[in-house]
């Protein structure tokens, strides 16, 4: 489909995001699976992260050993609410990650997006963006988010879902064709609604139980 698109299929997400899929998987159960695969995304994703040697101290010898330049920290941006469930696990693996919050809502008739709330790091123009989503549907919070946060102009950004249906891609990558994205997934097809099929139903809604 295009070079910025990279499937990260790797057999625990696939198994833990099948029982995500299931519709008699608990609340409980789907918020902590995509913590986990949260932590594994963020694991995949961060694999180019640069490094600085420094000298360090072992119990038996001196070395030049790697650790990520503490300059480099990155910003994790949640496209809310159920970004926040990828958010939770790449912070268990990425402390010290800075956070920020962008709240879209789709109109339901239109599928228009409509932002509500925008909250970043001041210094974000040195900071590299993560910006998490587990659902690419249309393509039209992605794109709008991703519009939004190049205000801000972060020294580079990749988006990050779970699931992604072709159309949003499509959609996204004519928006956005310099930002990466990297999914689990990618299914069929979006039904009349905009709901990704076979998909998982309402992120949100499965993750906070409000349904
Ligand atoms: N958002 C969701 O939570 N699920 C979909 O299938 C599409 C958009």
């Amino acid at each position: 489909m295009t070079a910025f698109l990279t499937v990260i299929s790797h057999p625990l997400i696939l198994h833990k995001l099948t029982l995500m899929r299931k519709a008699d998987t608990s609340t409980a159960k789907f918020r902590t699976l995509l913590k986990e695969i949260g932590m594994l995304l963020a694991y995949e994703v961060t694999r180019d992260l640069p490094v600085k040697y420094e000298t360090i101290q072992t119990p038996m010898a001196e070395m030049s050993a790697p650790a990520i330049a503490a300059e480099k920290k990155l910003v994790i941006i949640s496209i809310m609410r159920a970004g926040q469930g990828i958010l939770d696990g790449m912070l268990e693996l990425i402390p010290s990650a800075r956070v920020g919050h962008i709240g879209l809502y789709r109109d339901p008739n239109t599928l228009v997006v409509i932002e509500y709330y925008f909250k970043v790091p001041q210094d974000i123009e040195d900071r590299d963006v993560l910006v998490v989503d587990p659902m690419m549907a249309t393509g039209n919070s992605a794109v709008a988010a991703v519009q939004r946060i190049k205000e801000t102009n972060p020294r580079s950004i990749k988006f990050v879902c779970l699931l992604a249906a072709p159309e949003g891609i499509e959609h996204f990558h004519e928006q956005h064709p310099d930002v990466p994205v990297y999914t689990a997934a990618i299914d069929e097809r979006l039904d009349e609604h905009g709901y990704i099929i076979p998909g998982l139903g309402d992120a949100g809604d499965r993750l906070y139980g409000t349904k």
